[in-house]
């Protein structure tokens, strides 16, 4: 299939543009560099030994998008496009709404009118609020519920929801939803990875950070939780295994159903402290850290229970977390994607 990556200058974007070449498939890429760098593409097409087709276009912008549609054959669109970070969604809503919900509704509607009728969409964990019992199955329902508990999250449930009654409007459309956990780790080749601009928000880069002296310590946030060791429970999955779930639901194109919904994850719940030592461990490196005060918004637990995705998908997650800490290391230690572009302008 020839597939158009939204966003795929991104961390998933760019590993499942590499998983998608590695399984036949062609790719077009569009990305607005908002949050990520060229870069990315030029080692993904190092990876892939292929020229990747990539437009820098906001996918709010329907006239420049429309031009990528006229001129490239497509299939099937995945969209990875959107602001995502849960702390800043708080803080600058009406963006977060602007930009997730319209790029949205824009690749939609132009895919109506190029009669591209596969979508499939990065979906998040959070859509299942703060209530849900770990391991989360799919068929629970937070939207019912009112019970997410950030703007981020709530544009992720409301684009589920849009893509749920378009494919009740229209039989011929193909909606694929795909509702991630917490993605975690690098492609072996350490030339992509998680490069969050700043100090990052999320657990594994930040502990990269620590590992290679780029920060001093870690904050563990809250050791109070009712889990085995107090602190949060989540459950990563190697952002490979999620890369390879979205190759395995493409399948369902030529299913007669219309509508999808998966958790990708590995079932399997890991503390902060869990990471914390398997990353000193993969790594030989001491990771200082210190308990502070729990994050507002954090829940104790928050893992999935992911066989619909192993039996309808044939997909499983199969990079154990020693592979995670390896690879995340591996890329931080070449510096990531900014040292590498550093080391570009030298010569
Ligand atoms: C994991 C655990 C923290 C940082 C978010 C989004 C989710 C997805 C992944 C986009 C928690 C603890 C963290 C730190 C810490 N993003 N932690 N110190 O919050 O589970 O999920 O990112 O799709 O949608 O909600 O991920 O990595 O921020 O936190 O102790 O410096 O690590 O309390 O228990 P989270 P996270």
């Amino acid at each position: 299939m020839r597939v158009l990556v939204a966003g795929g200058a991104g961390y998933i974007g760019s590993h499942t543009i590499v998983e998608l070449y590695k399984s036949g498939h062609r790719v077009v890429c569009v990305d607005n560099l908002y949050n990520s760098k060229h870069k990315v593409i030029k080692n993904v097409e190092e990876i892939v030994k292929a020229k990747i087709p990539f437009y820098k276009i906001d996918c709010c912008d329907k006239k420049k998008l429309e031009s990528v549609f006229k001129k490239e054959k497509i299939d099937a669109v995945i969209m990875f496009q959107g602001y995502k970070a849960v702390g800043e969604s708080v803080k600058i809503p009406i963006k977060y709404y602007r930009n997730n919900i319209d790029s949205a509704l824009t690749i939609i509607e132009l895919m109506d009118k190029y009669d591209v009728h596969n979508i499939m969409f990065s979906s998040s964990a959070t859509v299942y609020g703060k209530s849900a019992k770990s391991p989360i199955k799919e068929t629970y329902d937070a939207l019912e519920l009112n019970e997410i508990t950030n703007p981020y999250g709530e544009t992720k449930a409301m684009i589920e929801k849009i893509l749920m009654d378009k494919t009740i409007a229209d039989s011929k459309f193909k909606a694929v939803i795909l509702r991630y956990f917490n993605p975690v780790g690098a492609h072996e080749s350490g030339l992509i990875g998680e490069d969050p601009n700043g100090i990052p928000n999320n657990l594994m880069p930040y502990i990269a950070k620590v590992a290679t002296g780029k920060l001093p310590y870690l904050n563990v946030f809250g050791n109070d939780y009712k889990t085995k060791d107090g602190t949060g429970v989540r459950d990563y999955i190697h952002v490979v295994d999620l890369a390879r779930g979205h190759v395995a639901a493409l399948k369902c194109y030529n299913k007669k159903q219309n509508l999808y919904v998966y958790n990708l994850g590995t079932g399997k719940g890991t503390s902060v402290l869990d990471l914390v030592n398997a990353y000193e461990k993969a790594n030989d490196k001491k990771i200082n850290y210190k308990i502070v005060g729990r994050r507002a918004g954090d829940i104790d637990k928050l893992y999935c229970n992911p066989t619909k995705a192993n039996n309808e998908l044939k997909w499983k997650a199969k990079l154990d977390i020693v592979n995670m800490c390896k690879t995340s290391y591996k890329f931080e230690t070449k510096g990531g994607l900014g040292c590498q572009e550093k080391k570009q302008k030298k010569k």
